[in-house]
């Protein structure tokens, strides 16, 4: 059986075969089907590329129908069971687990990358106390790219390294500041004897002790979290990463656009859209007629429904589990009740059954960092600092593919003809 896709253009009467490899057509293979010379040749249309490939990659499996997600090959339960998030970072850029002394090296030089220029004060100071954290993180990126210079030279593998490693290092410093600006507290040094989790807790918690020493539950529950969340494969963030890093722009740009992706309630957004769900509906008794909203499209129920899983999502059951565990040392969210009957209500319900809504990675994550004292505005930027491994990941491995070239989508024009500019007293 030869894996070619015969294809007979009707306009024409003519027949042509489009090799098939890994599941998929070159859609370039579309351009040699013409009307006639002069025609540009077919294309595909797929708004949204709900069934494009826009990349081969080796970084991050789903199978969503069958709620699986690997990262390099392992699963998300193994990882998150076993495994440390800059253990998973490593994995993630590199594509293979380290040995101890290779794990010792990357995290001694993440531990010490994890200062910024004492300018990028002035840069926090510029924002309103109360801007919402995920604009000033996504400005902040971008600042930093202002730093260094050199990190434009993304062909050059030591830079790109050396640049990866400070990102990875500066997120939690930079996110930590914007959460200290926003509650006018004063800015918080990394500690390097702390975890990176720990390192990040010291500096969003610490007040006046002299040293801090943050609840090993929560630091290792953020851990969970920052490895469930640290790469999903080609989302709408990691597309921006990837789009925008096709364009040879620095590694800190790049990020801040993919940044600018997760803010929004359908992404990154989701984890703080739904808090403000929950603390909406109040109380069980109001339920119902949330579900019945939803069903008549006045709303969505956030956290629920995914583009890829049409199963459970996998990192919801971890996160599930984790919940508790947070609230056996933060005592028990009381919008946790709300949760549960909503979700329970919703897998029961048909019109949730028919459309494969499950409860996605957001639906829960939110409970927990509320617990641990996050406001909702801080959400989303929980989201980003571990998924920039993932971003930094899939923008490497876009640089390093030969097949990819700058992004630049076809369109299908809709406007107007040509037609003579039209004065304005004429108008
Ligand atoms: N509540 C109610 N109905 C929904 C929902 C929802 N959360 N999600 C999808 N639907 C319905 C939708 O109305 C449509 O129904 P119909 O076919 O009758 O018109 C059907 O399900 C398919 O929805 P879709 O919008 O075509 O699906 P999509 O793949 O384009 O959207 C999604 C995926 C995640 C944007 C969407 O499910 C959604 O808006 N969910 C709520 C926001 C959310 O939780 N986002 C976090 C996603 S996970 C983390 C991340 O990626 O950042």
């Amino acid at each position: 059986m030869a894996d070619t896709l015969t294809v007979k253009d009707n306009r024409t009467g003519k027949q042509y075969e489009i090799p098939i490899s890994d599941g998929t057509i070159p859609a370039s293979a579309l351009r040699e089907i013409k009307v006639d010379d002069e025609d540009f040749g077919l294309m595909s249309y797929d708004p949204a590329y709900k069934n494009t490939a826009s990349c081969r990659s080796a970084i991050t499996f789903i199978d969503g129908e069958k709620g699986i997600l690997r990262y390099r090959g392992y699963p998300i339960e193994q990882l998150a069971e076993q495994s440390s998030f800059l253990e998973v970072s490593y994995l993630l850029l590199k594509g293979e687990l380290p040995n101890q002394s290779e794990l010792d090296t990357w995290v001694d030089k993440i531990t010490h990358h994890t200062y910024v220029h004492q300018y990028m004060i002035q840069a926090m100071e510029g924002f309103k106390w109360d801007a919402h954290a995920m604009g000033k993180l996504v400005s902040l990126l971008g600042t930093l790219s202002t730093f260094y210079e050199d990190s434009k030279n993304v062909r050059n593998a030591a830079v790109r390294d050396e640049h990866i490693i400070k990102i990875i290092a500066k997120m939690p410093t930079i996110a930590a500041w914007c959460f200290r600006h926003m509650q006018g507290r004063p800015y918080i040094y990394p500690d390097n004897g702390l975890s990176y989790a720990g390192n990040f807790m010291n500096m969003l918690f610490r007040m006046a002790e002299p040293q801090y020493k943050p609840d090993p539950a929560i630091e290792k529950a953020l851990d969970v979290l920052f490895i469930l969340h640290a790469d999903h494969e080609q989302n709408c963030s990691t597309s921006a990463a990837r789009a925008v890093g096709s364009a040879e722009t620095d590694p800190y740009c790049s990020l801040a656009a993919a940044a600018a992706a997760l803010y929004g309630p359908l992404h990154g957004g989701a984890n703080e859209a739904v808090l403000r769900m929950l603390e909406e509906i109040g109380n069980l008794g109001n339920i119902p007629g949330f579900i019945e909203g939803v069903k008549n499209r006045e709303r969505r129920l956030m956290g629920f429904g995914h583009r890829v899983y049409k199963n459970y999502d996998p990192r919801a059951r971890i996160i599930k589990k984790l919940a508790h565990e947070v609230f056996a040392v933060t005592g028990k969210n009381p919008l946790l009740e709300i949760a549960l009957e909503l979700e329970k209500i919703a897998l029961n319900d048909e019109f949730f059954v028919e459309r494969k809504l499950y409860p996605n990675v957001d639906f829960y994550s939110g409970l927990i960092y509320q617990s641990i004292g996050f406001p909702v505005e801080f959400f989303p930027v929980l989201f980003a600092i571990p998924r920039a491994a993932g971003w930094l990941a899939q923008w490497q491995e876009m640089l390093m593919d030969p097949e990819q070239k700058i992004a630049r989508p076809m369109q299908i024009y809709t406007g107007a003809g040509e037609r003579a500019y039209v004065p304005m007293d004429k108008r």
